[in-house]
């Protein structure tokens, strides 16, 4: 007699024990459902740079997850802190109350991230991050009597989650299209140019993009523009790197004209390009900085918003009797105890283990063997900045992401998670990674990429 669909699933290791039902209930986030469902790749358990798979295989995480847990899997530090938050302080209320730990981690940041920063707002996310930028930036103006500066600048190819503002400052256009116009916005082109294919590191050329600012200013007036948002180092989009110059030129111009610059470091904080934030590399301090990944090395959801002290002090002097909320605006669970609890060890990390040093200590290897893929069938740029890369494929005809998720499908069959988004595979390995892992990396890339259709 035939097996049923349900005797079958339960036989197949790589399902992991659920039932037809239990896979059929998850609606997967930026997932081939209907692709998943037939083919699982379930992860059961996390150690250092590796996955285990619900089938009982090692596979090696060229992602760190998401790019959020860069210091290494399975942290006990982090793990401890966290179970003894939440026998001691399950949840406190954000509103008009706190619990010491929202104000000690808030402390830290300020610390960690580039003087100028100062006050740091919590998120749960790094979606949440953005979109709390920019309603920031909004109401700033408005506490400073100049309410008609509400036009907010994104970036082509730029990435800030899927909330409503953040996806339509973002560009990346297959986020954009199923949801119409949401959020008023303009771009700024890509700093992706055809003259800077294979760069390492910062391309030479392109600081001019930001002169495109101006143009803009011309069109609507500085007076309507409350703010520009950027990656330091589009992540998403591809691994883009800024041309040499262009993030200073964007500031000078943000600051010739009275507009509010946003980093949108969710992506770059903590090390991932080889320095504590992308506004430590280029010496750039935004007014907004926007973090979420790595804060708490992925364990527990959590971003935040950190801003300078004049955008706080605009809100203080401008917010009305002293007890009404100066910015009305927050989540059930910003500053949740288990989230912080988390940063604060992860933060503990971060700064003993010298994470950031670290990713700038391999970032030359890295570079080197990521770089030994260029020849490849199929590879037709490589772009690197810290320890974050991306290799873009040619599109296959009519089909432009098949390649490299042919590629992903079939690494991790072989042992290995490599991230495919649009055309390209992203990697951004945990900073632990050691130059074996690398090589190993590598060298399965290098038979897997050409092999595919
Ligand atoms: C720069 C940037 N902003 C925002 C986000 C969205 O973060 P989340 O997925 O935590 O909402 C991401 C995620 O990749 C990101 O890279």
């Amino acid at each position: 007699m035939k097996a049923s669909i349900e005797q079958q699933i339960q036989a197949d290791a790589r399902y992991g024990g659920l039932s037809a039902r239990e896979l059929e209930s998850y609606w997967m986030p930026f997932s081939g459902n209907r692709q998943f469902k037939d083919d699982p790749r379930l992860i059961v358990g996390a150690e250092g740079c590796y996955f285990r798979s619900a089938d009982g295989r090692n596979i090696l995480d060229t992602l760190s997850g998401l790019w959020c847990a860069s210091f290494g899997h399975g942290r006990t530090e982090i793990a401890d802190a966290i179970a003894q938050a939440a026998r001691q302080l399950d949840y406190a209320p954000p509103f008009q109350y706190g619990h010491p730990m929202a104000f000690q981690l808030a402390a830290r940041i300020r610390d960690l991230t580039p003087n100028g920063l100062d006050h740091v707002f919590f998120t749960n996310s790094g979606s949440e991050s953005a979109d709390t930028a920019l309603k920031m930036a909004r109401a700033y103006w408005r506490m400073r009597g100049q309410p008609e500066k509400t036009r907010l600048i994104g970036r082509i190819r730029g990435y800030h989650g899927v909330n409503v503002g953040g996806t339509s400052l973002g560009g990346i256009v297959a986020n954009r299209t199923h949801f119409g116009s949401l959020v008023e916005a303009d771009h700024l082109s890509a700093t992706l140019l055809p003259e800077n294919r294979f760069s390492r590191g910062l391309p030479e050329y392109g600081a001019h993009l930001a002169d495109q600012l101006e143009e803009l200013v011309g069109l609507h007036d500085a007076s309507n523009i409350a703010a520009v948002i950027v990656e330091p180092m589009s992540g998403s989009a591809g691994v883009i790197v800024p041309p040499k110059g262009y993030l200073k030129r964007l500031q000078e111009i943000c600051n010739k004209h009275d507009i509010l610059l946003i980093f949108d470091e969710v992506l770059t904080g903590f090390g991932r390009i080889g320095a504590g934030f992308g506004a430590t590399l280029f010496d750039v301090t935004p007014d907004i900085m926007t973090l979420a990944k790595n804060l708490t090395n992925g364990a527990v959801p959590m971003g935040a918003v950190v801003v300078s002290g004049e955008v706080y002090n605009a809100f203080m002097e401008g917010g009305g009797p002293e007890y009404v909320p100066e910015f009305p605006h927050g989540y059930t669970y910003s500053g949740h105890p288990l989230a912080c609890a988390a940063g604060l060890a992860a933060m503990d990390v971060f700064e003993h283990d010298r994470m950031a040093q670290r990713a700038a200590e391999m970032a030359p290897y890295f570079e080197e063997q990521i770089h030994g893929l260029r020849g490849l069938k199929h590879v037709v740029d490589i772009r690197n900045l810290g320890m974050a890369a991306a290799i873009q494929l040619e599109a296959a005809p009519g089909e432009p992401t098949r390649r490299p998720w042919d590629v992903a499908r079939a690494c991790w069959d072989r042992g290995m998670y490599v991230r495919q988004a649009g055309d390209t595979l992203q990697i951004g390995p945990p900073f632990i990674i050691e130059r074996e892992q690398i090589d190993t990396m590598c060298n399965l890339l290098a038979d897997v990429i050409p092999s595919v259709r």
